[in-house]
C-alpha cells in the first residue's frame, strides 16, 4: 500500500524533493476527493467490500475488511486493517492477511482467545485468532465444489501482525460450493466456540474447543427467511430483553433484498449450543435501504452490540462513480431489542460516540411548514449533519436535500402506505447501473402516534433511523454538485414539533 509512504527529506535531490512534495500533497488530498465520505470509514484508495474480523481489544476497535490493493474493482481478496479508539476516527493500518497458495482471503471474524484454547498464546500473551475463508480460485475455475475452506491465523501483538496456522484449512469443505464467512463466538454455557457459517442459502453451526478442530452441530434456515439468493456473512449473538435472553441470527443475502440486490436479514429465537429455533419464520431486515450489506457485529464489546455494514450493494458496488477508491462502511450502530406487540425487533441507532464530532445544534419548534427551506433557520447546508425530527402525528412528510442543478434526494414517510422511503431517482449521477435510481421503501412497525426520525447525512450517503431505530434505511448518492439546501415538505396544517439540526465535523 503506498498510502503509508514516508519521504525523508535529508539527502534528497531537488528533483526528489519535488516528487516528495507532490506525494505529500496527494496523500493529504485523498480526504477531499469528490464523494469522499467525511464521517464514515473508507479506504484511502482501491477496492473495499465486507467488514471482517471486527474485535475490540485493549481499548482499540479493530476493523478488517475485504480489500484488493491493486484495483478499484473486486479481485484477489486480502484482509486490510483499520483501527479506532472511538468507532468514529479511523487509522488505516498495513494489510493484515495476503492471499496464499490456499486461496484468496474471504470474509470471516476474529476473537480474543482469552483462555488460550488454541495454544497460540506465548509467555502469557493472549492470542487474537482470525477465522476466515480460503477461496481457491483455481478450484472454482476448474468447476470443483470444495474450493472454499475455513482457515485461521493468530496475532500476538494486538492485531498488528498475523501468522497463518500451519495446519490450515481447519474446516474442510464437504462439497458445498458456497461454504464461507465464519463468524465465531464463545458459548459460555457449553464452554466452546460456535462457528456460524453460511452454507448455500442456509446456516450450518460448528463447535470447537480449540478453534482448530470443528464438529458439525446443525443446519438451519431452509424453512424460513428470504431465499432469493445465497446467504453470506452470518452472525449469531444473544441480547437481553428485560432479563430474558434472546438470540439473534443474522444472514446477509445476495440477491433477494427488500429493495433489490444485497441486504441483511435477521431472525430472533433460541439457541442451545446446537440448534437455533426462530420465534417467527418471516424475514426482518436490519436495514431496508439498498446500501447496507455484509453487516455483522463487533466481538468482545461486553453488553454492547455494535453493528457495521458495507455501505453499497453488489448490484452496482463495482461501478459507483468514485475515482480512486470504492466503497465506505455504514456508521457503526448500537443494536437493541424492542418489542412491538408480541414480536421482537432488532433496532439500530448510530453509536453514541458519534457525538464526538457534533457541532452546535440549531432548533426549530412547533412550525407548520408546507414547503420550507431550512437555510433561513440553519444557514447554508454544508453537507454533514444529523437531523432529528419529531412530528405531531404520523402524517406524510419529506425532507429534501438539493442543489442548484435541481438534483435532489428525498427521504420521508408516506401515510397511505405506512412506509418510510428514500427516493434517489433524481439525485445526480444515477445512470451508471440500471438498479441504482429509484424510490425505495420500508415498513413502519411502530404504532406510536407521532414519528421520530434521525437522518445522518454525509457527502455521499444518508442513513434514516425511524422510530428509534425500528426501521432503518441507508442509501448512497452522487450529486454533480454537493447538496447545499435542505427543505421540508408536508401538508400545510401538519405540525413539525421539533427539527434539530446538528452540524457534524469531518473525521479526517
Ligand atoms: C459478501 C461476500 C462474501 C465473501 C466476500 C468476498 O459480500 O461475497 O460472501 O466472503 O464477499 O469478497
Amino acid at each position: 500500500m503506498n498510502n503509508n509512504k514516508r519521504f525523508l527529506a535529508i539527502g534528497l535531490t531537488i528533483g526528489q524533493l519535488l516528487v516528495a512534495s507532490l506525494h505529500a500533497q496527494t496523500n493529504s488530498q485523498w480526504m477531499k476527493e469528490q464523494y469522499r465520505p467525511q464521517i464514515h470509514f473508507s479506504p484511502q484508495e482501491k477496492w473495499m467490500n465486507d467488514p471482517n474480523g471486527m474485535l475490540f481489544y485493549k481499548g482499540t476497535y479493530h476493523l478488517f475488511f475485504q480489500y484488493y490493493p491493486d484495483s478499484t474493482v473486486w479481485g484477489p481478496m486480502h484482509w486490510a486493517h483499520a483501527t479506532s479508539k472511538d468507532l468514529v476516527h479511523w487509522q488505516q493500518q498495513p494489510i493484515a492477511l495476503y492471499p496464499d497458495s490456499l486461496g484468496y482471503i474471504f470474509s470471516g471474524s476474529a476473537v480474543v482467545d482469552r483462555y488460550n484454547t488454541s495454544g497460540f498464546g506465548r509467555d502469557g500473551i493472549v492470542p487474537l485468532v482470525a477465522i476466515f475463508t480460503h477461496h481457491n480460485i483455481e478450484g472454482e475455475k476448474a468447476g470443483r465444489n470444495n474450493f472454499q475452506n475455513q482457515s485461521i491465523a493468530y496475532s500476538l501483538d494486538e492485531g498488528k501482525t498475523w501468522t497463518k496456522y500451519a495446519g490450515n484449512p481447519v474446516l474442510k469443505n464437504p462439497g458445498i460450493t458456497d461454504f464461507r464467512d465464519p463468524k465465531v463466538m464463545w458459548y459460555q454455557e457449553g464452554k466452546k466456540w460456535i462457528m456460524t457459517l453460511a452454507t448455500k442459502d442456509r446456516i450450518t453451526f460448528y463447535s470447537s474447543k480449540n478453534l482448530k478442530d470443528w464438529t458439525r452441530e446443525s443446519e438451519v434456515g431452509s424453512s424460513f427467511g428470504a431465499h432469493g439468493g445465497v446467504w453470506e456473512c452470518p452472525d449469531l449473538f444473544s441480547m437481553d430483553y428485560e432479563g430474558k435472553k434472546v438470540w439473534v441470527l443474522i444472514a446477509n443475502i445476495n440477491p433477494g433484498g427488500p429493495n433489490g440486490g444485497s441486504a441483511t436479514q435477521y431472525f430472533t429465537g433460541n439457541f442451545d449450543g446446537k440448534n437455533f429455533i426462530p420465534f417467527k419464520t418471516d424475514t426482518r431486515w436490519i436495514d431496508y435501504g439498498k446500501d447496507d450489506y455484509a453487516g455483522i457485529t463487533w466481538h468482545n464489546t461486553g453488553t454492547r452490540r455494535i453493528f457495521l455494514g458495507w455501505m453499497s450493494n453488489w448490484q452496482y458496488g463495482t461501478v459507483v462513480p468514485t475515482k480512486k477508491w470504492r466503497s465506505a462502511n455504514t456508521l457503526p450502530r448500537e443494536l437493541s431489542l424492542k418489542k412491538v406487540g408480541e414480536d421482537y425487533y432488532v433496532a439500530s441507532m448510530p453509536v453514541k460516540e458519534l457525538n464526538s464530532i457534533a457541532g452546535p445544534t440549531k432548533l426549530v419548534e412547533n412550525v407548520q411548514a408546507a414547503d420550507r427551506d431550512l437555510t433561513k433557520n440553519f444557514g447554508a447546508f454544508t453537507g454533514l449533519a444529523k437531523l432529528d425530527i419529531t412530528t405531531d402525528k404520523a402524517e406524510s412528510f419529506s425532507v429534501v436535500l438539493y442543489n442548484e442543478l435541481g438534483e435532489k434526494l428525498v427521504a420521508g414517510y408516506d401515510q397511505a402506505s405506512n412506509q418510510y422511503y428514500v427516493d434517489r431517482t433524481a439525485s445526480g449521477k444515477v445512470d451508471f447501473q440500471k438498479d441504482f435510481a429509484g424510490r425505495h421503501t420500508a415498513p413502519r412497525f411502530s404504532n406510536k402516534p407521532s414519528i421520530h426520525m434521525t437522518l445522518v447525512i454525509d457527502h455521499a450517503s444518508i442513513e434514516l433511523f425511524a422510530d428509534d431505530g425500528l426501521t432503518v434505511m441507508t442509501e448512497i448518492f452522487f450529486p454533480n454538485r454537493p447538496y447545499n439546501h435542505i427543505k421540508l415538505q408536508s401538508p400545510a396544517n401538519m405540525l413539525w414539533k421539533k427539527i434539530a439540526c446538528t452540524s457534524l465535523k469531518s473525521i479526517w
